[in-house]
């Protein structure tokens, strides 16, 4: 067996943020003194330069020298620092300008894994120290260490310091992110860097190197789930061989791969390596390889080659953290060409969440998104997708949009908010046969004088959905129907017992939903579902399973008028913090695009709105008294 050693262990790769003047440049200059890590020379430069400007020895020269060597290179929008402590090596991603460096950490480019946060100890936490430990919220990067810099202005005061650092953990505990340490240093003096400082022995921690050592490097890639992003497929006589860069974790020969999005998987017969004469047994993280399978299944350009038990997400909606370059606008509605790993496809933008300028790094709502600034948006594609969350993978988890043939924008892939559809799209039993039934939907109709359906309701929690269903159910019944009312709440007692409100838990709880309606419609019966049903896809795979049966019904009430009915006290909670991913509050709602029916409940009656709905329904009426025979 041709077993290739793991690869060293890359560098742990760290950004250093926090406010202009509160000592950054000053703080990685001394790092490099203090770690030996100055190139040859460099110091006796910085000596010289010193005393040629008449002050004394300034570490952020050490950057300032790094710029002007860059300045004279061919455009590179990132610098990589290097330094060494005694556990291992690091690499601090640093770039000229703020704006290039929220473009490298957007992009995923940057690819930090920790972060050290610099707070001025005099001046305390600013606006800017926020808005960057903000992005590094928004980014994912939950490894922070904050440096309380400058202790020697403050006379190396303890209450100080425990003010500043009150201040500041108060503030990162709002955003979810708990420091690992707090650390009083002086970048300048060179306290508390890489020993305990005489100045402040009231510090109980560790000095500031010792607690970088603490990060936790994220895995190596040949240790992460398998992923090849399919580039082409040769034809060679009989043979298919199919083209991929592996960008994470193994693949042996013998293994069953999946190809995603198509969900079709084969075994791997053999592993083809370019320019190799051995044929290898196994493809790791960084090679690009040819494969053959044991079955001919259609694989193209575009497909995520996986493991079954680590496939990626499947989704046609998603939240990216796009960093704006175009001239023009970014707005609802707007389409684009979709580059994820090798695969292009056409999206939408259904919705701008937040747009971050910048220059301040302040959040808001607004409707279009310009050059230079960072967005959080709702993407959405015709076709299913295979895709990962950034911090999962980040060949998969990141994604281009080009716009013609511009590229307008770069960003991040997270699925706050949505559901993985890989579970609702899936069959896992082989070998199923489908039986006919001896009766018509017919003959089902003229026995009831009416055919089956599903109404199918959708819309926010408070908006009307149970009220009507049950003054609808109780009407047609008095009809003579054969009615019966599938409502959220019930369901979730028993059938989907099992379920929570996570957006995984919602699709399913739709799927089985879905399909039992649909099964209610066949058997003649009309099965009217109260469900919030968030999310389209799904309510458009109950469409699916129940064909010409289903009639979706939009029970629409804003969520101001929701919240002011709060029947169940539910808002009320939500808003309090009490109910994560509430629906409206802090979990999505997807309109309907074009469904049969639009109740508006804030004017109306429920009785005008349950008139409004069973005068659509007659449509399902069946008049006549042939033989009820199949
Ligand atoms: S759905 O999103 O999966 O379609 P469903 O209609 O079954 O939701 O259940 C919604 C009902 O559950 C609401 O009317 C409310 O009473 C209750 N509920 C409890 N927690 C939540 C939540 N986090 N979001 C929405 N509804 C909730």
């Amino acid at each position: 067996m041709t077993t290739r050693p793991i690869a060293a262990r890359p560098p742990m790769n760290i950004v250093i943020v926090g406010h202009v003047d509160h000592g950054k440049s000053t703080l990685i200059g001394r790092l490099l003194h203090e770690t030996g890590s100055l190139p040859d020379g460099k110091l006796e430069e910085l000596k010289r330069i010193s005393e040629r400007r008449g002050m004394p020895l300034e570490w952020s020269f050490v950057l300032d020298s790094f710029q002007a060597e860059r300045d004279q290179a061919v455009t590179i929008d990132t610098t990589r620092i290097w330094f060494k402590t005694r556990t291992r090596d690091y690499v601090i991603i640093d770039a000229p300008g703020h704006r290039e460096f929220l473009k490298n950490m957007v992009s995923g480019a940057a690819g930090a894994e920790a972060a050290v946060l610099v707070v001025d100890a005099e001046e305390g936490v600013r606006e800017q120290s926020r808005r960057h430990a903000y992005l590094l919220q928004l980014l994912g990067l939950r490894q922070v260490i904050v440096a309380v810099n400058k202790m020697d202005l403050v006379g190396y005061a303890c209450d100080r310091f425990a003010a500043v650092q009150a201040e500041i953990t108060a503030y990162l505990d709002e955003l979810g992110i708990h420091p690992l340490a707090v650390v009083p240093i002086s970048a300048r003096e060179g306290d508390t860097l890489t020993r305990p400082s005489p100045h402040m022995t009231w510090y109980e921690g560790q000095p500031l190197l010792d607690c970088l050592d603490r990060f936790v490097p994220s895995s190596h890639p040949v240790e992460r789930p398998f992923r090849m992003p399919v580039q082409d497929v040769y034809k060679f006589d009989h043979r298919r061989i199919i083209v991929g860069r592996v960008e994470s974790g193994v693949l042996r020969v013998g293994d069953t791969v999946l190809f995603s999005p198509a969900n079709r998987a084969a075994k791997v017969r053999s592993i083809e390596e370019f320019g190799s004469t051995v044929t290898p047994v196994e493809a790791r993280a960084g090679q690009v390889v040819g494969i053959t399978l044991d079955e001919q299944i259609f694989v193209e350009r575009g497909d995520i080659a996986s493991h079954a038990e680590h496939a990626p997400i499947l989704t046609n909606v998603f939240r990216t953290h796009v960093f704006w370059l175009a001239h023009r606008q970014l707005a609802v509605g707007d389409r684009f060409k979709l580059k994820l790993a090798t695969r292009e496809t056409p999206v939408t933008v259904h919705a701008i969440e937040r747009v971050i300028d910048t220059d301040s790094l302040a959040g808001g709502k607004r409707d279009a998104v310009g050059r230079n600034e960072v967005a959080e948006v709702i993407l959405r594609s015709r076709e299913m997708l295979a895709l990962d969350e950034h911090t999962a993978a980040t060949a998969t988890g990141r994604c281009v949009l080009v716009d013609t043939y511009e590229t307008v924008g770069g960003g991040i892939i997270s699925m706050r908010g949505y559901p993985d559809q890989r579970q609702a799209l899936t069959v896992k039993a082989t070998n199923i046969t489908s039986v006919d039934h001896l009766l018509t939907a017919e003959a089902r109709a003229l026995r009831n004088a009416h055919k089956g359906g599903v109404i199918w309701f959708t819309g926010l929690s408070g908006s009307g959905k149970s009220t009507l269903a049950m003054q609808l159910e109780k009407r047609l019944f008095a009809k003579g129907w054969q009615v019966y009312v599938l409502d959220g709440d019930n369901v979730r007692h028993g059938l989907n017992a099992d379920l929570g409100f996570s957006p995984q838990d919602r699709a399913e709880n739709i799927r089985r939903v879905g399909e039992v309606a649909a099964l209610f419609a066949r058997a003649g019966i009309v099965a009217i579902t109260a469900f919030i049903s968030p999310y389209r896809a799904d309510r458009q795979r109950a469409r699916t399973a129940a064909g010409d049966a289903f009639h979706e019904i939009h029970i629409k009430a804003d969520l101001a008028t929701c919240e002011t009915r709060d029947p169940k006290g539910l808002y009320r909670k939500a808003r309090a913090g009490e109910i994560t991913d509430f629906t409206g509050i802090s979990a999505p709602y997807e309109e309907p695009e074009a469904p049969e029916l639009v109740v508006d409940t804030t004017g109306a009656s429920i009785d005008e709105c349950v008139s409004q709905i069973a005068a659509y329904l007659e449509r399902l009426t069946v008049v006549g008294t042939a033989a009820a025979a199949g």
